[in-house]
């Protein structure tokens, strides 16, 4: 689950680009936010469901993975 993982990466990745099931796959999915989101409201909305969604505590270096995650 990535609200519970060390690294914020899986987070940001899965609220950019969603979740999409392997090729021909029946299975769940889920849009992803990217295009709509800026670097501030990507970082807001990570740390909000980090501290609400799974009560850990804040990532240290989310917003340096926000920004380095576009390049
Ligand atoms: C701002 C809106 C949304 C946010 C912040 C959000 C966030 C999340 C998060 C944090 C997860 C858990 C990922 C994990 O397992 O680590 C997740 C899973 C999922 N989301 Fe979203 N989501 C949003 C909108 C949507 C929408 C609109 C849909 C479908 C129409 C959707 C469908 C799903 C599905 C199917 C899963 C996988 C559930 C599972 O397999 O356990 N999400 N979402």
């Amino acid at each position: 689950m990535a609200l519970y993982d060390p690294d914020p990466r899986s987070l940001i990745h899965l609220l950019r680009d969603g979740i999409a099931p392997p090729d021909g796959e029946p299975a769940r999915w889920m849009p992803g936010f990217g295009a709509i989101l800026s670097d501030e409201q990507t970082v807001a909305l990570a740390a909000y469901l980090r501290r609400y969604g799974a009560a850990q505590a804040d990532w240290p270096d989310l917003a340096d993975a926000v920004r380095k995650g576009k390049e």
